[in-house]
Formats: structure tokens, sequence, C-alpha cells
């Protein structure tokens, strides 16, 4: 049985001393980033505390032990996303991870006139690498057009692949839509003309059980803020023979082997050759206490907790004729939304001014605009312990706006 209050005890954010506009504060801006439990707090501060050291370089017990609990956290996010533990790289989030694809594998293997198919759903930091890699090499970036609900379908990747496609790359789920990608599908049309399958998983790794031996795509990125995790840490999953193959990204300390005058170098092996400088180790830390939380509580109820709640917010709002609704048959966790004659920003300052914490604009996904045929939407997304008080509080907000909101939709 999901007891939602008991969970909502972990997170400090949640205990009812936070406030916004001197009202109590309800989040329903999960997508963009998620609290954080007790635990994860502490895992953190236990590292400034206890553990200050750094990894694979000291001589010494302490650092010895920070050498342990690093790899035991390589280890959690394994068995969290099912790959093998070297195959996981330590990087700063999502974007770092998907720069890293895009450099590394992207600049040694593109040339003139290859395609790399990503969508316009894409979130910028699965958009414009491609771009920066495509004006490098001389490579075209491709859109997979969007089916007529706005979702990325295997039979409209069909229609755009060629044989000079090299890499795909697609949001496992939708940051504005919230839609669920069938990535699995779709590397297997990327494998049968010999691209590779790139996942942005920023929104799907911490809402839904995601196995990367089983999806068979190459690489996987996603973010630990978004999972009740610390901001600044996230990884990278790549099948082990690609990893092996890449060049690095970043180079410095602990990356390599040994170099020589004559700007020769030898790198480690994956996953440490792609690890240059100190890692956030603290953040590490965290990501583990994260990942522990999650499955504590069990992806697949936090899964069907999400669901509940968009049914319940989408059940609400039925009848509610100046509500326009982007994403109705969303798979769950984000409604992306419109009150007719309200400009979305000054939706979200309204909200704001209730205490209730939702996003609007474009949300970094910039070339959606022509779909949505807006270039403003607002957006509420909920997570594991978000409740149907806060959906209550939200929609009687929206749609009991009052003289605010009615000044503008009386206009
Ligand atoms: N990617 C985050 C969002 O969608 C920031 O809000």
């Amino acid at each position: 049985m999901y007891d939602v209050y008991k969970i909502r005890k972990h997170f400090p954010m949640l205990d009812g001393g936070v406030t916004m506009q001197n009202k109590p504060l309800v989040y329903l801006d999960n997508c963009s980033t998620t609290f954080k439990p007790k635990s994860v707090i502490d895992a953190e501060l236990d590292y400034y505390k206890h553990y200050n050291s750094n990894s694979h370089r000291g001589d010494y017990d302490l650092s010895y032990q920070m050498d342990v609990m690093l790899e035991d956290a390589r280890k959690a996010v394994a068995k969290f996303v099912n790959c093998e533990d070297n195959e996981v790289i330590f990087t700063d989030g999502t974007t770092a991870s998907l720069n890293l694809v895009a450099y590394s594998y992207g600049l040694k293997n593109l040339k003139k006139d290859d395609e790399i198919i990503i969508s316009v759903a894409e979130h910028a930091s699965n958009v414009l690498p491609w771009f920066r890699i495509a004006d490098l090499t001389g490579a075209k970036v491709i859109y997979v057009p969007l089916n007529e609900e706005g979702r990325v379908t295997p039979k409209n990747l069909l229609k755009v692949i060629t044989n000079k496609t090299k890499i795909v790359s697609i949001a496992h789920i939708s940051n504005v839509l919230g839609y669920e990608v069938n990535v699995k599908e779709l590397g297997k049309i990327a494998h049968s003309v010999g691209a590779i399958m790139v996942v942005d998983g920023a929104q799907s790794v911490p809402h839904i059980p995601v196995d990367f031996k089983d999806l068979d795509v190459d690489f996987l990125a996603f973010s630990a803020h978004k999972m009740c995790g610390p901001t600044g840490i996230g990884a990278l999953i790549g099948k082990y023979d690609l990893l092996l193959a890449m060049d690095p990204f970043i180079s410095g300390g602990n990356m390599n082997i040994t170099f020589k005058k004559e700007c020769l170098a030898d790198y480690r092996l994956p996953p440490f050759k792609f690890e240059a400088g100190t890692l956030n180790l603290a953040g590490i830390l965290g990501f583990k206490a994260a990942i522990d939380f999650i499955q504590s509580i069990g992806i697949e109820n936090i899964r069907e907790h999400g669901k509940e709640l968009f049914k319940y917010a989408l059940s609400k709002l039925e009848g509610h004729d100046d509500i326009i609704i982007y994403n109705k048959t969303a798979e769950g966790d984000i409604l992306t939304f419109n009150k007719r004659g309200v400009f979305a920003q000054d939706l979200a300052t309204f909200m704001n001014y209730k205490g209730i914490a939702i996003r609007a604009g474009e949300h970094c996904a910039k070339l959606l605009d022509n779909f949505l045929e807006t270039k403003a939407t607002c957006r509420m997304s909920t997570y594991l312990y978000s409740t149907k008080e806060d959906i209550d509080i939200f929609i009687d907000a929206l749609i009991n706006g009052g003289d605010i909101l009615d000044a503008y939709f009386n206009d």
C-alpha cells in the first residue's frame, strides 16, 4: 500500500515549514528538479564530515575507503538500470552525458552528409550537442515527424531513416508532453541501418523501470537531481565495446595512465577514461542514497502513483473547456496545458501568488512550438511525494482564478 504521507515525512522541504508568498508550498515542478529526502542530504554531509578525501589517488585508508564507496555507488547505479558496472560513467548530469556521446562518439564517427536523427520534441540538451557535431563534421540533423498526438513512433522513424543515418537520439519520455517512447523498437530500427541509439533518460529513469540490457540501446543519459538525488551528478550508460572504441571527451587527471612530452598519452579503460578530474564525490554518495530511497519505495509503485495523480487531475478538469490540455493521453506525471486567453507565464505567476510552483514557457524544447501551435505552455509535474491535495489546490487555482484570470479570459 503506497503511503504518500509516510513518504513525505522523509523530505525536509515538505515538513510544512516552507512557504511561498506566505502560503504552504505546493510543488508541482518535479520535471525540473525533485526534493531530496533526509538520507540523501545526510549522505552528502557525511562525505564532508567523515569521508572527505579524493578517490583513486591516495595511498592511505581514508582515500581507499572513498574508492570503495565510489565503486559501490557505481554498482548501485548499474543495478538500478541493469547494465555492467564498467558501463557506468559518472557525469555532471544528462546534459554532460549527451555532450560526451556527441563529442566522443559523434565527432569520431560522423562525416559529411551522414545523418543524425532527433525529433522536434527534444530538450535543448538533446538538440544543441547534435547541432554542434553536425557543424563540425558536415553531418545533417534530420527530424523524425511526430504523429498527430505528438509522439515519436517507430513507424515515423522508418519514414526518415536511411543508410546514411549514424545516430538516432530521442528522449525516452518527453519533458513537455510526457509521452513514453518505444525506444526499444527505435533501437532495432537504428541498428538495422548500422546506426546507434542514444536515449535521453532524464524523465524516464526517475519514473519508470528502465532496463538498459533489455532495451538494447547504445547509450542512456540521466541525472540524479530528478530522482531525489543531488544536483550536479548523473550518469552516462554506454555499451562497453562502444566506450572502449571512443576517445576521451574531457582530459585531465586520473583518466590517463601516462603521457609524454611528444604529445603521447595512454588512457585508462572505461569508465575511468571518461572521468577526468576530481569527481563530485559528495554528489555520488547522495546519488547512491537516492537510488536506495527509490528502491525502498519501488519504481513500479512510483510509476503507478504518477499515473493515478495524472488521471485524477484530468478527471477534475473534465468539462472545463477554457483549459487546453496538450497531452491527455500521456502515460503519467506531466500535464501540459494553457488557460484560454491567459498567457502561460502570467498563469504561472498567478500560481506563484497562490504558493503553487509550476513551469511555464518552452520548457527548453524550443522546436515544439509549431506542433503545439503556441510559443508557451504551462506544465504541472508530480513525483513520488505529490498528493491529491496538491492537485486539488492547483486545480482550484486554475479554474477559480478569480478576477485576475477572468480579467484575461474576458479580454
Ligand atoms: N529539463 C528540466 C525541465 O524540463 C529542467 O524542466
